[in-house]
Order: C-alpha cells, then sequence, then structure tokens
C-alpha cells in the first residue's frame, strides 16, 4: 500500500432513483492505498439514493469528499493544502447563495479530527473509516443546522459498516477490489493503522462470495481481497465453522467467471501452510505477492515489533518458491526507524540482494504521533534516510529492471483490461501485475491471451498477441 498516491472517483454513479431526489454532485479524492480507494467508492454508493452523482470537477460538486490517509505525513499536509483550495470553491459557492458540504474522511480523520477542524473549521462533516455508512445520517445533522458547526463521528461503532452498506452502484471493471478483512492488532512501532482502522475484524465468507458474483456480474475477471492484515483474515463459513483465506481462496476460484485473485497485504506471520499450498495448486490465485518485510535487519525486526526474523522470512520466501516457481514477491522497506545503524541497513541491503524483489515500495521512516517508534531514542538524520532511501531504491529499480527485462521473449498470459493510449492498442496486465501494451482488437478486452513479451520498459512491457490464439 503505497499511501502517496491520488485518486479521483471518476465513474458515473448512478443517482439512486432520478426524478424522486434532486440531483447532486459528489466529487471524491482520495489518497492512500487501495482500502482507500474501495471504501470511497462505497461512500458513492451510500450517497447515490441521496441523489448524489459523481462529477469530476470539484466546483461543480455540491458536496466533496476528501478520503485520507495518516500512513505517513506528507499525506496529511497534502490534505491541508487541498482543503485551501476547495475552502476557496466554497466560499465562492456561498457568495453565489449556494452550498457545497466538505467532509473530510478516512484516517487522518480518524486520527485527528478535533485538531483538524481547528485548523479548518470550515469543514462541515468529519468521518472515520468505520463509520461511512452512517452518511446519510450525518447529512441529515448536518442539514438541521447549516452553518453551524461541524458535524463529526470517529466512533469505532458496534454495528459492522458493511451490513449497512447498500451494494455496489457502480461496476468496478474488469479488476475489481473486495474489501474482506480490516484493521490490525499487529502494532509494528511505526505504524497508525491499529490506531486508525481499529482491531483485525473478518468479513464473513458468505459476505464476501456474494459480493464476489456481483462483481462478477458486473463484468469483473481478476479480484484483488483486501485488508490490512488480509492473510489472518478468518470468517464465519457458510456452513458454520471457520474459514481461513486459504479456504476463501478455494471457494472464490470456483466461482463462474473469475479469471484471476489476488490478495494483499499480507504479514509473514500469517502465511500459513494452507495459503502456501493454495499458491501450488488454485491455478487461478496469481504468482505474485506482496509481503511486506520493512527491514533485514533482526535488531530492527525486533524494535519494530515485526516478531519474526530475517532468516524466518527467507525461509517462507524458499517455501513460497518451491510451491510456485514463478512466484514473484513485492514488499515494503523503511529506512531509519529509530536506532537503525549504518550495519542494520546493510542487512536490509543484504535481505534484498538474497531474495531479488520484482517490484518494492520504501520509504523514510516517519514519525507517527501516538505510536511508540515516535518517541524512541535514536532517531535518525533526514540527511541519513535520504542517503540510504536512494542507496536502497537504486537496488530496487536494478531488481525491478532485471524481473521485467527477463520477461522479454516470453509469452505470458495478459488480461486484457481496457484500451490503449493509441489507436488500436490496448492495455493489460501480467500475472506479476505488470502493465502490458499491445496492438489488438478491442473485442478481446475482457479475456486473457497469450503474448508475447516484446519489450521491457522501467515500469511496463509490451507485447504482441500470438496469432494462433486469438479466436475468430
Ligand atoms: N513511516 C514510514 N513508513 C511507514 N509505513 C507505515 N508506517 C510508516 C511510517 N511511520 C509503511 C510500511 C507499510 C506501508 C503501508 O507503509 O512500510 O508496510
Ligand atoms: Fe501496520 Fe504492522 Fe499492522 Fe501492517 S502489520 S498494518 S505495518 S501494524
Amino acid at each position: 500500500m503505497d499511501g502517496s498516491t491520488l485518486t479521483t472517483l471518476t465513474q458515473d454513479v448512478p443517482s439512486g432513483s432520478p426524478g424522486a431526489v434532486p440531483a447532486k454532485r459528489l466529487h471524491v479524492i482520495t489518497w492512500g492505498c487501495q482500502m482507500n480507494v474501495y471504501d470511497s467508492a462505497r461512500m458513492a454508493d451510500v450517497l447515490a439514493p441521496l441523489g448524489y452523482a459523481a462529477t469530476e470537477a470539484p466546483e461543480a460538486a455540491d458536496m466533496v469528499i476528501l478520503n485520507t490517509c495518516h500512513i505517513r505525513d506528507r499525506a496529511a499536509e497534502k490534505v491541508f493544502s487541498e482543503l485551501g483550495r476547495l475552502r476557496r470553491l466554497k466560499d465562492a459557492r456561498e457568495a453565489e447563495g449556494g452550498r457545497m458540504i466538505l467532509a473530510v474522511a478516512g484516517c487522518v480523520a480518524q486520527a485527528e479530527g478535533a485538531e483538524l477542524l481547528a485548523r479548518a473549521p470550515f469543514v462541515d462533516l468529519v468521518f472515520g473509516p468505520q463509520t461511512y455508512h452512517r452518511l446519510p445520517e450525518l447529512l441529515a445533522r448536518l442539514d438541521v443546522a447549516p452553518g453551524g458547526p461541524a458535524v463529526i463521528d470517529t466512533e469505532f461503532p458496534p454495528e459492522d459498516k458493511f451490513d449497512h452498506l447498500p451494494e455496489a452502484a457502480a461496476p468496478q471493471g474488469i479488476t475489481a477490489f473486495l474489501t474482506v478483512q480490516e484493521g490490525c492488532d499487529k502494532f509494528c512501532s511505526f505504524c497508525v493503522v491499529p490506531y486508525t482502522r481499529g482491531s483485525e475484524q473478518s468479513r464473513p465468507a458468505g459476505a464476501i462470495l456474494a459480493e464476489a458474483r456481483r462483481l462478477l456480474a458486473q463484468g469483473a475477471r481478476e479480484i484483488t481481497l483486501l485488508g490490512q492484515n488480509v492473510n489472518a483474515w478468518h470468517g464465519a463459513a457458510p456452513d458454520g465453522g471457520t474459514w481461513s483465506l486459504a479456504r476463501l481462496i478455494r471457494a472464490l476460484a470456483e466461482l463462474p467467471g473469475l479469471a484471476r485473485l489476488r490478495y494483499t497485504t499480507s504479514h509473514p506471520r500469517d502465511m500459513g501452510a494452507d495459503l502456501i499450498a493454495a499458491h501450488a495448486e488454485v491455478p487461478a490465485l496469481m504468482p505474485f505477492l506482496h509481503l511486506p518485510v520493512q527491514s533485514g535487519s533482526d535488531r530492527m525486526l525486533a524494535a519494530m515489533n515485526r516478531k519474526h526474523r530475517a532468516g524466518d522470512y527467507l525461509d517462507l520466501v524458499g517455501r513460497l518458491r518451491a510451491a510456485r516457481p514463478d512466484l514473484a514477491l513485492s514488499s515494503d522497506f523503511i529506512v531509519g526507524h529509530p536506532g537503525e545503524t549504518d550495519a542494520d541497513f546493510a542487512a536490509t541491503l543484504d535481505l534484498i540482494r538474497a531474495v531479488g524483489f520484482a517490484q518494492a515500495y520504501s520509504f523514510k521512516y516517519s514519525p507517527r504521533p501516538g505510536t511508540p517508534a515516535a518517541s524512541a531514542p535514536g532517531q535518525v538524520e533526514e540527511a541519513e534516510k535520504d542517503r540510504r532511501l536512494a542507496e536502497l531504491q537504486a537496488l530496487l529499480r536494478e531488481q525491478q529492471a532485471r524481473f521485467n527485462a527477463g520477461c522479454v521473449g516470453a509469452t505470458v498470459p495478459v488480461l486484457l483490461t481496457g484500451p490503449g493510449r493509441h489507436p488500436g492498442q490496448v492495455a493489460g496486465r501480467s500475472p506479476w501485475l505488470q502493465p502490458v501494451h499491445a496492438t489488438a482488437p478491442v473485442r478481446l478486452i475482457g479475456t486473457v491471451v497469450p503474448m508475447q513479451i516484446a519489450a521491457a520498459l522501467p515500469n511496463s512491457l509490451s507485447g504482441t498477441l500470438v496469432p494462433e490464439s486469438v479466436p475468430a
């Protein structure tokens, strides 16, 4: 999960029952991980029956939601600068006698709701990741007192939000996300997630299977199961027992229409033998795994409260590759965690060389208020963090380039997901999540076709259709 990305909700959201409710425009800006992207889409689903349809233009919006990320500090700063820009639009609307509701959602709202309102009192609505199913209620409270005090709801409610969300109104497309698990009980020293998303919760298997069937009926061919600690998922089974993620994957793989399955993000300690076996035995499960290790130093892993050693990670990678020899790995890394020495950093580089990653995200340690590492001794100088990050990223870039170059000449199954940038081009993705561009008829979009990889670019591949594989 890369907390620095920004996504604008662009798909058209049907406006519930047009005519019955006045049409209103909703603009959602999303920072952070895929779960936030998923949540933003679900917020639009909740608001659709109230007459809200998506708009790409914030100046045309009756309501703007900033769905925020708190994982590292720059993300929160970006929220405040965006709020400054939106305030001008809101003021302009009010000067014309209109109204624009400004809402802040997500993990910054959860962690710093009250401070946020103190710094940005023009915000109307603040709600956390676990309360957006209450949006109609929150808006009703706001309607009672327009211009009055802000409405804030950052509870961890007793009810499960998923039981109160309407069915998805807008199809996600050929590749879809499905949240199966939320929250985390791991309490890594540096991380705010256990505080912002709350404790680990698994959705029941029946609800997940029903949502997967809907996604497939809407045209999805690839489903990525989402969770902060997705491989810790253990949900109520349709037969009354409890399933592991491996069992859920096996059930999902049976669904007609499903071509590909993925899951993210995993913790090394929850990689059970049955999940490793699923990688060997379930063809729909793609041979690409995001398995963050954070550091290659045992001393740092202990300081981070990761509860495993570098050697455990290497063993695990060995077992996964024995199960699925073409499995490629991705990870997250943090440089400059408090106490990290040159020797610790060198151990991380050694681990990276030993594993060989296809792709990775890497970050400078960023102190998060309220987390143990923020007040730990041995905070590392910013300039040293910069130096380590540059060295680490150079190695990871080299590995990614090597992995991509290794695909050239191979024939790989590519799921075609949409038209490409140029006429006659289509875009797709490989089993290892690399974007692939090719010249192919658009009628093949939505199918998995064999492609011969002709060239590797730093972040994508280009391919040519294997002609005899194309259906007439
Ligand atoms: N500073 C830097 N990176 C962090 N991450 C989580 N918390 C912090 C922090 N305080 C990174 C971890 C995690 C990813 C989602 O973000 O690498 O796996
Ligand atoms: Fe954060 Fe650690 Fe939980 Fe991942 S496992 S969400 S890094 S506390």
